[in-house]
């Protein structure tokens, strides 16, 4: 029998007793043991639940315990949540955890604490919700040198610009849906304005690079900017407008990550991910593309990947050494502006022919796009591939047009 406890008592951390209880004997067949949870700790009372008996209010009693030996932390947060797990660990005990926050700003420390004595830090639940995405990164694509990871990694975002385009359903209820769903963060500026993504990007850039990469090293935008002018011109390109984070490697080894709305393609995999799933492209030189999907966010598929991690470590009672990545320096990161792509630019010119004229000149080659009700002082276009700094270059030297808004165009 392995005595476990659960830090927390949300959305996730229900989730997570309810599961273990509800699935009670096929988990147990897959352990080789009975998993217990023993305590709950939460500062909020829950009178009316059937595991009312569990709960208590002191961390003390969980780190002290010598049964308890899986921990699941399920509170989110940094603080308290980086003492206590890194205590759990110190003291011996396993832990699993679904708080990206932490993975992002502590991983390496954490998967370090866990080496040094002997046991366990697992975060399947970080990234992706129910998505098996780090294990199978860590393991069945071992064998690849990855050059990109890029993906579709906040459920709220994805939900909101889905009810957006789709039904246009004002941003305010699409948002307002996502927090009765329980998708959405605590703060919901922590979807809305990318933070969430990136801290997800963050966890899959390390594991797949080696290195820790920190949010502070992330250039983040999130979607609140979005107009629903650009999402016409991007479907009459025959686009959509999506959230990505992506992490890639460039030819001098550096690596660019970033978050940011992008059109892509609509017949592209990332494009036809909707409503609250989530999508993964990790590019493998041997494997090529390989696409993760499922849903991101959630009660019981983020439940789903904490019982999974505890399953492991209860079936395995061994440590994953291998699991682990450098706390290095921040100069394997390289400046986002420097990698090549593809921009949609919309700017506003009195003298529409003339801004033609001059956008031919600069920008070579560009595709010009039309939306119904387009006023004759607007123009939307895609233009070639180029850096950003480039693109900034040009911009500037443009005198007969005013630019209203940038997207970045991904090829995924
Ligand atoms: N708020 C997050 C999301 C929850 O919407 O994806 C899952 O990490």
């Amino acid at each position: 029998m392995v005595k476990v406890a659960v830090l927390g008592h949300g959305t996730v951390g229900s989730g997570v007793v309810e599961l273990l209880t509800k699935n009670h004997k096929s988990i147990t067949d897959r352990a080789g043991q009975e998993i217990e949870v023993k305590y709950i700790l939460d500062i909020r009372d829950f009178p009316d639940t059937p595991y009312h008996d569990k709960f208590t209010k002191d961390f003390q009693v969980i780190l002290e315990d010598p049964e308890i030996s899986i921990v699941a932390e399920v509170m989110g947060g940094l603080s308290p949540a980086f003492e206590f797990v890194r205590s759990l660990l110190e003291h011996g005990k396993s832990v699993v955890t679904s708080n990206k926050e932490l993975v992002a700003a502590k991983g390496a420390q954490l998967l370090q604490t866990a080496k040094a004595h002997n046991v366990n830090f697992f975060f399947e639940a970080s990234v992706g919700g129910g998505i098996p995405i780090i294990r199978p990164m860590h393991q069945c694509l071992a064998a690849n040198e990855i050059s990109e990871v890029a993906g579709i990694l906040n459920g709220t975002t994805n939900y909101i610009l889905t009810k957006m385009i789709e039904e246009q359903m004002p941003f305010d209820e699409a948002l307002h849906q996502a927090q009765e769903l329980g998708y959405a963060e605590r703060d919901p500026s922590a979807d809305v304005d990318g933070h969430d993504a990136c801290r997800k990007i963050c966890i899959l850039a390390s594991l797949a690079f080696g290195h820790h990469v920190y949010p502070h090293t992330v250039h983040t935008e999130g979607i609140s900017g979005l107009d629903l002018n650009d999402v016409a011109y991007a479907d009459s390109w025959g686009g959509v407008i999506k959230l990505i984070g992506r992490a890639k490697k460039l030819a001098d080894g550096k690596m660019v990550a970033t978050v940011f709305p992008a059109i892509l393609e609509k017949h592209s995999q990332l494009a036809n991910i909707n409503d609250v799933f989530n999508g993964i492209l990790i590019r493998g030189d041997a494997t090529g593309d390989v696409v993760f999907y499922g849903r991101g966010a959630g009660k019981f598929p983020t439940a789903s990947a904490v019982v999974a991690d505890i399953i492991d470590i209860a079936k395995a009672s061994c440590t994953s050494k291998s699991l682990s990545w450098d706390d290095s320096p921040e100069n394997h990161m390289a400046d986002y502006k420097t990698a090549p792509l593809r921009f949609y630019i919309r700017l506003s010119a009195s003298q529409a022919a003339e801004a033609r004229q001059e956008i031919d000149r600069l920008f070579g080659e560009v595709e010009y796009l039309a939306r119904s009700g387009q006023p004759e002082n607007e123009l939307a276009l895609v233009t070639g591939e180029m850096t950003e700094y480039q693109l900034e270059e040009k911009l500037s030297q443009l005198k007969s047009g005013t630019l209203r808004s940038m997207i970045r165009v991904l090829d995924y």
